[in-house]
């Protein structure tokens, strides 16, 4: 069968290596890939749901991917499906988990789901007050919509107003900061938890937690994720069936109601306090890098996981976990995460990466020129280390850093140490 991936990281590369062994894979492509995901495939350089559609139907395409939130929100998955193609991702409707954060509050709301006391909208007189009613010294401010990940800020109660200021007249994230949530602050620690949904019923994958933060001990700015590792030994058996029972079950009963049925990848952003589990987000899509992490300990093939989620059979589905933990660091560009960085030429011997099917990298925000890769900026790439436990899957991942560099990278040297203290 021909596979379609839509997207262009480092979580769509782990994607396209959870498939390359599948027999039943005869040709996958990448919309628009990476200068490594050619290797993989073969890139193909189309814009818009129209003419992915039209390029599944000429080519016969069985199944597409859907990696990343923006074309799920703008609703590609209706498209496919309104075209009897198979695609594994929610349909816009659903998507609004993730696109708008007024949405998701007053579902976890309506259906009394946990998650930090809230006001929403652009009423700036009630949405002071509330911020003056806080007692914690602590506010978050989020935009409404989509900002790449750079939605959210965590203030003092003094510079709270100031900064939503900023928000409401569109200077810090445009249109998609004029209506905000702003929330009580939350301490704990986060989990990133994975649901594979069919509408009705999901499965768990094994857990994973990110590591936003763009330095060790998780100082400096935030960033889409540095690194990741999984499982996680935060998530207690205990923890695990309250998230399932107190967050997945009923968001999928809600959306069901809504009218918005849930199928595809529920990333559930979770902050424990005191053992409880509140939701601080939900994606609508595997995380970056959680999914590198994640899908290497998959013994069940990714492919019969999406087809039980596509085709409704997730109820009695049965998948099996390797015994083994992942770890991945990522490695970016000098200037990331403010601005774009030069081009550098990446030096490193194929012969180290390839012979080797467990530990491995992923490549993100790297170009082919004249047959050499170059990272681009941003998040270049994860490398992946596998193991029988976090201290050796962490060892492999530093281990292939060793052999892989760029002019001025930049990664994380503790990743994973949370699970090891
Ligand atoms: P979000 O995109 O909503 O997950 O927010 C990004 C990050 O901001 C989260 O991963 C948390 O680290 C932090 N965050 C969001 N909401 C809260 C909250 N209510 N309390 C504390 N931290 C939060
Ligand atoms: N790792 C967080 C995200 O994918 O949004």
């Amino acid at each position: 069968m021909k596979i379609l991936i839509i997207g262009s990281g480092a979580r769509e590369y782990s994607i396209a290596l959870s498939l390359l062994n599948d027999i039943r894979l005869s040709q996958l492509y990448f919309c628009p890939g990476n200068g490594a995901t050619n290797e993989l495939g073969e890139n193909i350089d189309i814009k818009g749901n129209d003419e992915i559609v039209a390029f599944c139907i000429n080519n016969n395409i069985s199944l597409v991917i859907i990696g990343p939130e923006a074309p799920l929100i703008s609703g590609l998955s209706n498209k496919l499906r309104e075209n009897n193609i198979r695609v594994f991702g929610p349909s816009k409707e659903a998507a609004m988990l993730e696109g708008s954060k007024i949405f998701m509050k007053n579902i976890l709301k309506k259906y009394n789901i946990n998650t930090a006391r809230f006001i929403s909208g652009n009423n700036k007189d009630e949405l002071y007050q509330f911020i003056d009613n806080l007692n914690d010294q602590k506010v978050v401010l989020k935009a409404d919509g989509l900002c790449a990940g750079k939605g959210v800020i965590i203030a003092n109660k003094d510079e709270a107003k100031d900064i939503l200021d900023d928000m409401l007249s569109g200077i810090s994230f445009g249109e998609a900061g004029k209506n905000v949530v702003i929330e009580e602050c939350l301490n704990g620690f986060e989990l990133s938890i994975f649901a594979i949904c069919d509408g009705d019923d999901f499965i768990i994958l094994p857990s994973a937690q990110d590591h936003k933060r763009l330095l060790d001990d998780d100082i400096g700015p935030n960033t889409g994720g540095m690194g990741a590792y999984s499982p996680t030994p935060l998530c207690s058996d205990k923890l695990l069936n309250d998230i399932k029972q107190e967050i997945i079950k009923p968001t999928l009963d809600a959306l069901k109601e809504e009218g918005a049925e849930f199928s595809g990848v529920l990333f559930c952003g979770i902050m424990v306090v005191d053992n409880k589990p509140y939701v601080l987000e939900f994606n609508v899509r595997f995380g970056d890098p959680e999914c590198e992490v994640i899908l290497p300990l998959l013994k069940t093939p990714l492919l019969d996981i999406i087809n039980a989620s596509i085709d409704k059979k997730i109820k009695n589905f049965k998948y099996e976990i390797l015994d083994k933990s992942c770890v991945g660091v990522v490695v970016a560009s000098k200037n990331y995460p403010f601005k774009t960085s030069p081009k550098e030429e990446i030096k490193y011997s194929k012969v180290n990466f390839l012979s080797n099917q467990l530990s491995h990298i992923s490549f993100a925000g790297v170009s082919n020129i004249d047959g050499k890769l170059y990272a681009n900026g941003g998040r270049v790439f994860v490398a992946v280390g596998i193991g029988d436990n976090i201290i050796e899957a962490k060892q492999n991942a530093y281990q292939l850093i060793e052999n892989i560099s760029f002019q001025d990278m930049q990664f994380r040297s503790d990743i994973a140490n949370k699970a090891l203290k």
